[in-house]
């Protein structure tokens, strides 16, 4: 799989590249990620990407011209090309494992005021990971890497995918190691059972009730 990164911001991945399970990742050929600063594409004298808003207002608008050419000149039929937006369709572990399967994955940051409406038209899709609105798409890009890379093959242990959150719709059950009792605090009995069959019935009931009290909230 190959992760395409279009920002302004280059340098805002290097930390996100460069340690643990990413990094990994990455050495062992899992992934390949390119970080593509849009700027470069600019046409303009001085390398101009946003311009005021038609009609004024606040802010400054990301022009049309870098990013529809950065995207044509990245673009195979294999791709898909998803902005990074607010108003965008509301992220979730679905959309990672649909993204999954993709084999070419372009993420375009906006920053500023937002996109000239017209990029949306050479746009597949329109992710945004929350209810709130951050400085730019460059989280919500390593956001998305992130839960998509660590369900690639041999990226993290296939056991630990089994059970966690989101599995069967449940949240994953409550963990805990040595020792057992931590200043008074004690891990539950069963867990030092050695009796698997309760344990797993253990922990499917704290799944259940750990979402039915989280989703009350
Ligand atoms: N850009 C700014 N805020 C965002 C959000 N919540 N999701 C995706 N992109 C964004």
């Amino acid at each position: 799989m190959k992760i395409s990164i279009l920002t302004l911001f280059p340098n805002m991945f290097d930390g996100f590249l460069n340690e643990s399970i990413i990094k990994r990742a990455i050495s062992k050929g899992k992934v390949q990620i390119e970080i593509i600063n849009f700027r470069d594409y600019s046409t303009s004298n001085n390398n101009q990407v946003d311009d005021t808003p038609y009609g004024g207002g606040a802010g400054m608008v990301l022009m049309c011209q870098p990013i529809f050419d950065c995207i044509e000149s990245i673009k195979t039929d294999e791709s898909l090309v998803v902005m990074l937006t607010p108003d965008g369709k509301k992220y979730n572990q679905t959309i990672a494992k649909e993204f999954l399967n993709i084999k070419h994955l372009i993420l375009l940051c906006g920053h500023y005021e937002g996109f000239d409406e017209r990029i949306k038209s050479i746009v597949d899709m329109q992710v945004s990971i929350g209810d709130y609105i951050l400085t730019g798409g460059e989280l919500p890009a390593m956001v998305i890497s992130d839960s998509v890379i660590r369900l690639i093959d041999g990226v993290i242990n296939k056991d630990s995918l089994l059970s966690e959150s989101f599995e069967d719709n449940l949240y994953d059950y409550p963990v805990y190691t040595k020792p057992s009792n931590f200043r008074g605090l004690e891990v539950p009995d069963v867990l030092l059972s050695g009796d698997h069959k309760k344990i797993n019935e253990w922990r499917i009931e704290k799944r259940i009730n750990k979402t039915k009290y989280l989703n009350k909230e």
